[in-house]
This record gives C-alpha cells, structure tokens and sequence, in this order.
C-alpha cells in the first residue's frame, strides 16, 4: 500500500438541516475513526460555521463550491476567504454537478482552483466522464483534458486532492467496479508523472466518488491507485463511519 494519506470526503451536497445534521455530526463526533484517514465533511455553504462550529477539530470542513474572485458584485456567490472566515479548510471544485447542472466550463473551474489555491484554500479537484463518453470509448481522453485545465492552475500539489468521479455512477447506484476506478486512477497517476513531475504522480491523492457504499468501499480501498473517497448519500448516513474506517 502506498505512503499517501487516505482522504476520505463526505458531500452533503443540497441536503438535511440543523437538525439532521446535527444527528450526523454528533455520530461522527462520537465514532471510532481510523486516524490513518483524513475526513472532511462538504457542507451547503449557508451551514459551513454550523458544521464548523459542530464538528470535532479532527474533522475538516469543505465548501462544495465558491467564486473566482474575491470580492465583488456577484449576488449569490462566496469566495474562498468567507470560507476560510468560517473555520473551513477545503472546497469542492469541478463537481459534476457544477458541470452538469450549472454548465460550470473547464476554463471557469480552472479560474476558480487558481484563485482558491491563491487563498490558502485547499481544493478537492473533480473530473469524471459521462455515460456517453465511456460508451464512445473517450474516458482517457475526457478525463486527462478536464485533469490538464486544473493542473494548469495548480502551483501547489499539497493543496490538492483529485477526485475521480464517473457521472455515470454518481447518485445512481452504479458503483464502479474496483477494476474499472483502478484502471482510471492508474491513468491518471500515469498522465501526472508525464505531465506534472514524478513527485505529484507519487503524492497526489486521487480519491474515487460515484455511489460508494459501506458495503463496496473495502474493495475499492484495496486498490493500489484508489486514496480514498469522495461519498455523496453515503455520507449523510452513519455507514459513513465504516467508509472512513474502509482501510482499518
Ligand atoms: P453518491 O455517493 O451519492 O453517488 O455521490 C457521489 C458524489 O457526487 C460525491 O461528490
């Protein structure tokens, strides 16, 4: 097994509220966590000092998103330093859902790593491949060009964490089988040493999201390439603690 930390992410994504999340905190609180495993919690941005404010200190808090810039007339936006004023560490950028959902370009997401990264504010960089692109047999293709825009911005590696999340296994069910994420993460690892330096290929963590379970997440921890996760539902239930606990 390698010498890079696991990171493991949970993405509330748009769900729970005080209440709820006060439930799940108090689980995680309270549970035994590996403390091999780097944990960070994704929180909507509006509960970013509730969980902050909730969570034990060993947990980290992440943004699932902010803006380019730092300040400014940009109604509706955060930036890294409102973030990093709410006692949270990280922020989730390039999410599918960004993508997808928001038509978030690879030239906008790269933008937003920059100006993160400027402010002392540590990203999970996601890429994956649709459905489609899988089928037509571009997955390398997709994911080496989403990968490159984000490298493009990146001046420190140990900010960074790489997230493989195929859109084709997020929310749906569909995990990737343990093969299929080593496969893309070895890729990966292969494209970075090429095209960044042999250090960031040996040290990145390239974690996997897409329908990770308490029930898969051994296998998949197993993996030479796979440094952990990024989890969606999973995270918003206490399976979470097994997911954390994958590789103990
Ligand atoms: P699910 O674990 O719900 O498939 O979501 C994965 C994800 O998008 C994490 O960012």
């Amino acid at each position: 097994m390698s010498s890079r930390k696991f990171f493991v992410g949970g993405n509330w994504k748009m769900n729970g509220n005080k209440e709820s999340l006060e439930e799940l905190m108090t689980t995680l609180n309270t549970a035994s966590l590996n403390d091999e495993t780097e944990v960070v919690c994704g929180a909507p941005s509006i509960y970013l000092d509730f969980a902050r404010s909730n969570l034990d200190a060993r947990i980290g808090v992440a943004a699932q998103n902010c803006y380019k810039v730092a300040k400014g007339a940009f109604t509706g936006e955060i930036c890294p330093a409102m973030i990093k004023d709410c006692g949270a560490d990280w922020v989730i950028l390039g999410h599918s859902e960004r993508r997808h959902v928001f038509g978030e370009s690879d030239e906008l997401i790269g933008e937003k790593v920059a100006h993160a990264l400027e402010s002392d504010l540590s990203v999970i960089a996601c890429v994956g491949e649709k459905l489609e692109e899988r089928e037509a047999g571009t997955t390398d293709e997709v994911v080496f060009a989403q990968t490159q825009v984000i490298a493009e911005n990146v001046k420190d590696w140990g900010m960074v964490v790489l997230a493989y999340e195929p859109v084709w296994a997020i929310g749906t069910g569909v995990t990737a089988t343990p093969e299929q994420a080593q496969e893309v993460h070895e890729k990966l690892r292969a494209w970075l040493r090429t095209n960044v330096s042999e250090e960031v290929a040996d040290t990145l963590r390239i974690i996997y999201g897409g329908s990770v379970t308490g029930a898969n997440c051994k296998e998949l921890a197993s993996q030479e390439d796979v440094d952990g996760f990024l989890v969606g539902g999973a995270s918003l239930k206490p399976e979470f603690v097994d997911i954390i606990n994958a590789r103990a």
